[in-house]
């Protein structure tokens, strides 16, 4: 599959490195941190505006946006206002995923993640290195589970959550939509929404100002 990815920085390294253990081909590479649409090694390089250009001259592609902060890839994805299969979805060749997990559009799944039985992850989601998801799992759109996060089973993880490095969440344990969970913590009870938590037990430190997201 051709794919057009948004977003040059640092986390579009690690993407970029996920659909190279794929048969996808990049066929455009798009930031704002390019002024103008060019060609070069094979590849359009531009800004986010020049999808619509990239999608004539490729029709077939589909985008995943590849920017780690998870309200950035939101606004991104309603300015963009393509389909929700437009997306595509890039599974590295070492993650372990059950045949009865669902995984959605736009999300990418790092080397080593586990996504267990009946595990359901949405759309625009990063399961990044040696992440599990464990079965029975709700991961909601435009969450992120970072590098070696734990998520026991039956946990639910709302929309915009932040699961921070080798963090953990008990089992059945519920987390409110954009709230960030600190590497390392472990999350013993539901968390509301909008907040940071860090420690162990996991105890909320900030409250997040809404129109931020
Ligand atoms: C929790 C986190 C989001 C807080 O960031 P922040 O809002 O900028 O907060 P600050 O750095 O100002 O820290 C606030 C307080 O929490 C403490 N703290 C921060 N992160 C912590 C953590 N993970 N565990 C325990 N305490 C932590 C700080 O020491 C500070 O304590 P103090 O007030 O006593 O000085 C961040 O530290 C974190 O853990 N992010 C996860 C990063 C990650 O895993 N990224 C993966 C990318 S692939």
């Amino acid at each position: 599959m051709k794919l057009v990815l948004i977003g040059a920085g640092g986390h579009s390294k690690a993407v970029r490195d996920v659909i190279h253990s794929t048969e996808h081909t990049i066929v455009a590479c798009l930031d704002d941190c390019y002024k103008e649409l060019y060609f070069k090694n094979n590849m359009y390089f531009g800004p986010i505006s020049a999808v619509k250009a990239v999608l004539l001259i490729h029709p077939d592609a589909k985008l995943v946006i590849a920017l780690e902060d998870n309200g950035v890839r939101k606004n991104i994805m309603r300015k963009l206002m393509l389909s929700s299969n437009s997306y595509a979805t890039i599974i590295h060749q070492q993650a372990v995923i059950s045949s009865s997990a669902k995984i959605g559009q736009g999300t990418v799944i790092m080397p080593g993640a586990v996504i267990n039985a009946d595990a359901i992850v949405g759309d625009h989601v990063i399961i990044n290195t040696r992440a599990v998801v464990e079965h029975d799992n709700v991961v909601e759109d435009f969450a992120h589970i970072s590098p070696g996060a734990v998520l026991a089973g039956g946990v639910g993880i709302k929309q915009g959550v932040h699961i921070g490095a080798n963090a953990t969440v008990l089992p059945n344990i519920l987390v409110g939509e954009w709230t960030t969970v600190g590497a390392g913590a472990v999350v013993v009870t539901n968390m509301p929404s909008y907040v940071t938590a860090v420690g162990v037990p996991a105890t909320v430190i900030k409250t997040k100002m809404v129109r931020d997201i």
